[in-house]
């Protein structure tokens, strides 16, 4: 790609300046109170594909909240790269916590701070910008389409339908998503895999009001008691998961490719230290890198009941609950796991309290090759950039409709991130190095050079 250094170089200011601006809306999925701002985000968008030259630019409505598409065709024998995105984001809690205000964007160290930064608003953006230059410069080489959706923070829900009715304008070759982490620009990586979820509420119901808890206390059962020893049993001394048959379908994986990840250039005490942790912990026998790239695990995600204002109240509580997540490999199944799990937790429950599971949103593992050509063009692009060529590393994050893209479109995706693990996404204080947006759209550039080369 003649001329991207430089122009990224000329451009820089303004990019920041352009992603500052759609850093300040609050397009939080989640919250209904933020509706008009999910909207805005998408309007924005919008007019950035339209000013960087994309056609058929319109807000395709779903039943939630719009998909924006756009394409740019140059030739119909040419491949074509499909780019997913999601211009939704968290909210912002705990809000205290944040030293600068989350939709008030700051640059401090390099890095750019506020909600979605990094996730994926920043990211998004990066393909905005790599677009806007090969066709500023007239240098796009293949054709592409974009698909940026609003509730990707929300499960998706409404995206399926669309990819089922829109099939036929979604016709592509690859899908390119820049949504995930590296492992440093020192040491970049390519996603190679993303995690399943299976993500459940559970309730423990013990007496039909709150007690005293000297009254009653001892001689009938404490939800929150209970519930917390129902969820100690779900792993062993080994942190195995006892549920029964959770690791039926787990594809293992072999010594091989066991003895490459160990490889990976990942570096546990920096690890340990940024999350100001003496040790971690995880699944006998297998590394860090292991536990959330190549195993599932389980994770209670929040857990309340009883008296939680301010100063002592002696109750035993009547209900407890708990939000529940696991994270699959390949070949698990969310449907089977949440039967699995449900099966479970009723079982273990003692007859003194109710058990009650609610299913939340979930979505299926995936994994790439490394031996087809995007890949192969994704690594070039990388190596062209950073000077390094990538290493593959399997992610334990989720993008539940990348399996969908493969079952319904019959695509690959490539994920091309550029966040580091440390860049706090869905935490307070996200943020995004500059470093990591500019070399982002410098990469997406060379990939789209590669790509169409090994498609000629
Ligand atoms: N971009 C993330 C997923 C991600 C982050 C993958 C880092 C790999 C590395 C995505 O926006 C996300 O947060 N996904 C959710 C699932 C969704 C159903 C809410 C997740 O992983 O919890
Ligand atoms: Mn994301
Ligand atoms: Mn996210």
């Amino acid at each position: 790609m003649e001329g991207v250094k430089t122009f990224i170089e000329d451009h820089k200011e303004r990019f920041i300046e352009e992603l500052k601006s759609i850093l300040s809306i609050p397009s939080i999925s989640a919250d209904s109170a933020y509706k008009a701002d999910v909207y805005k985000a998408a309007e924005a968008v919008k007019h950035q594909l339209e000013m960087a030259g994309a056609d058929k630019v319109e807000l395709c409505e779903t039943e939630g909240f719009p998909v924006v598409y756009g394409e740019k065709i140059i030739d119909e024998n040419k491949p074509t790269v499909l780019v997913y995105g999601h211009y939704d984001v968290q909210p912002p809690d705990p809000i205290e916590l944040w030293h600068s205000p989350p939709f008030e964007p700051v640059i401090k160290d390099n890095k750019i701070y506020a909600r979605g930064a990094a996730d994926d608003k920043g990211q998004v953006f990066m393909h905005l910008k790599a677009f806007e230059f090969m066709m500023h410069s007239n240098q796009l080489p293949c054709n592409v389409k974009f698909i940026i959706e609003g509730e990707e923070e929300v499960g998706s829900e409404n995206l399926e339908g669309f990819l089922r009715e829109e099939k036929e304008r979604l016709k592509a070759d690859t899908i390119l998503i820049s949504d995930t982490s590296m492992l440093s620009l020192e040491h970049p990586s390519i996603t190679t895999g993303l995690k399943g979820l299976s993500y459940l509420e559970v309730e423990v119901i013990g007496p039909n009001r709150d007690l005293h808890s000297g009254v009653y206390g001892g001689a009938v059962a404490n939800p929150v008691n209970v519930l917390c020893k129902m969820i100690g049993s779900l792993k062993d001394e080994n942190n195995h998961i006892t549920i029964e048959g959770f690791y039926d379908d787990v594809l293992e994986v072999s010594d091989e490719e066991r003895a490459l990840i160990a490889k990976t250039p990942f570096d546990l005490e920096h690890y340990k230290e940024k999350l100001d942790i003496s040790d971690v912990e995880g699944e006998a026998g297998y590394s860090t890198i292991e536990r959330t790239g190549i195993r599932p695990t389980l994770d209670v995600n929040g857990i309340w009941g009883g008296y939680i204002g301010e100063g002592a109240k002696t109750v035993l509580p009547s209900k407890a609950h708990a939000k529940i997540s696991m994270r699959l490999v390949p070949n698990q199944s969310d449907e089977k796991i949440r039967k699995l799990f449900q099966d479970h937790f009723e079982r273990i429950a003692p007859n003194s309290v109710k058990v009650k599971v609610t299913p939340h949103h979930g979505g299926e593992p995936y994994v790439m090759p490394i031996d087809i050509p995007e890949y192969a063009a994704a690594s070039k692009a990388i190596e062209k950039t950073f000077g390094k060529k990538p290493v593959p590393v399997r992610a334990g994050g989720s993008i539940p409709i990348v399996a969908l893209f493969e079952d319904i479109l019959d695509l690959k995706s490539v994920l091309l991130g550029f966040g580091l693990d440390t860049d706090a996404i869905h935490s307070p204080n996200e943020h995004f190095g500059i470093d990591n947006f500019l070399l982002g759209i410098e990469t997406i550039c060379h990939f789209y050079d590669f790509y169409a080369k090994s498609e000629e």
